[in-house]
């Protein structure tokens, strides 16, 4: 590793303890069960080398992410939400969508289980009306709460319901100037749509308590405009920019995963082509120093994986090899019909928070079923490596 990796490395592990010390402090038990289950999830690696199975289980979710619904008015070329209409593993749906009292109660069942942040998100966030409702709740309960959205459909009622509800995050999705960015998000006015929003939740922000920041996707029609998005930043005063790698992965990624588990479980989420990947590590690399000139020019901060991970294969997009990821084991997923699932990508439904509690799911023999697979072949579900959180950079 170089000098600047190792001294990265150290500074990201030195944030990484830091923010887990804190986070033990406020939710101790929370943290306890977190490390228990590093423990167990150790023995299951092990065992599963030396031929014996032992199961995780899991007491506590450390966040969990609520996919408020899947209808969304923008048609990004990056993304398959406003295209599909089945489950987003590609199975027929078969339930209605959930109710708001049905989410209310996902909600304290989320804090009964310790959760410490819950992501409410889409398809477009706001497309679901009473999302405001539930952050207000999910803060009441003690849960930080971030939403991502495209503000399309932001209102000064909306933004003013989201300035008192709470809210601990927002990203604001902006993929380059307004002809770019429009073209990547297939709507005419997203553009000028998001910069409203922006400025309108600020207003409503009283007391600048909202963590704001502006989210890019890093793509082909984008990259050479990647510094330009922190000139927007700096003239709506958005003071931190996180730059992620699309995810993409082919139809053969997704069966492969289905014929692992046996079952429809590979997402279609991020399906998308692999022509639209960003794969020119000199033009990256050219973007990312003109990026952290601009940053410390306008003072924001920048993160994402095209800064905080190293670059390993951006031709195969991939990022996580053999390395064990160990998300389903301390988050989940749950979408607007109630099936609750591992994380993203891996759409293998432990159960119905209609039917169950998510603690009788989440200790079912579905999750059961599930972990063996997992445990057994994470070194070859090939659909993690193209996960967001996994990103080639
Ligand atoms: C799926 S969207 C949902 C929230 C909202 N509709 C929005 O666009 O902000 C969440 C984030 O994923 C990003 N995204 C879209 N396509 C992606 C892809 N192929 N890989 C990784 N992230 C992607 C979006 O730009 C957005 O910032
Ligand atoms: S990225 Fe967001 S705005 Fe774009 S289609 Fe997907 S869900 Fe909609």
């Amino acid at each position: 590793m170089a000098k600047g990796g190792i001294k990265n490395y150290v500074s990201r592990r030195a944030i990484k303890a830091y923010c887990m010390l804190r986070g033990a402090k406020q939710n101790p038990k929370l943290a306890k069960d977190y490390v228990l289950l590093r423990f167990h999830v150790f023995l299951s690696k092990l065992g599963n080398k030396l031929n014996f199975y032992h199961e995780p289980k899991l007491k506590s979710i450390v966040s969990a992410k609520i996919e408020l619904t899947q209808a969304c008015p923008s048609k990004c070329i990056t993304c398959n939400f406003w295209r599909i209409n089945s489950m987003m593993n590609g199975c027929e749906i078969k339930e209605n969508k959930l109710k708001h009292g049905e989410f209310e109660d996902l909600l304290r069942q989320l804090k009964k289980m310790n959760c410490n942040a819950v992501q409410l998100l889409g398809g477009e966030t706001l497309a679901y009306r009473r999302a405001p409702e539930l952050i207000k709740l999910a803060s009441l309960l003690g849960m930080k709460t971030n939403i991502i959205t495209n503000g399309i459909l932001m209102t000064p009622e909306i933004a003013k319901e989201i300035g008192e509800s709470g809210l601990t995050t927002i990203g604001f999705s902006i993929d380059g100037p307004k002809k770019i960015n429009d073209h990547i998000r297939g709507h005419k006015d997203a553009f000028e749509k998001q910069i409203n929003a922006i400025k309108l939740i600020q207003k409503y922000d009283k007391e600048n308590k909202i963590h704001k920041s502006i989210c890019v996707t890093i793509s082909v029609p984008n990259v050479e405009y990647l510094d330009k998005i922190m000139d927007i930043a700096n003239e709506v005063g958005i003071k931190e920019v996180s730059y992620y790698m699309m995810s993409t992965y082919s139809e053969d990624t997704k069966e492969q995963t289905d014929d692992l588990f046996k079952e429809k479980v590979g997402s279609l989420e991020f399906m998308v082509p692999s022509s639209l990947a960003a794969k020119d590590k000199f033009l990256l690399d050219k973007k990312r120093k003109e990026i952290l000139k601009k940053a410390k020019e306008y003072g924001i901060v920048v993160r994402g994986q095209f800064f905080t991970k190293e670059m390993v294969d951006v031709d195969k997009a991939i990022r996580r090899e053999d390395k064990f990821c160990i998300t389903p084991y301390k988050f989940c997923t749950i979408d607007c019909y109630g099936h609750v699932y591992p994380c993203d990508l891996l759409r293998y439904s432990f159960g119905n928070i209609r039917k169950n509690s998510l603690k009788e799911i989440l200790n079912s023999a579905r999750y059961s079923k599930f972990s063996k697979i997992y445990i057994k072949k994470f070194k070859d579900i090939k659909i993690c490596r193209y996960c967001p959180l996994y990103g080639p950079i």
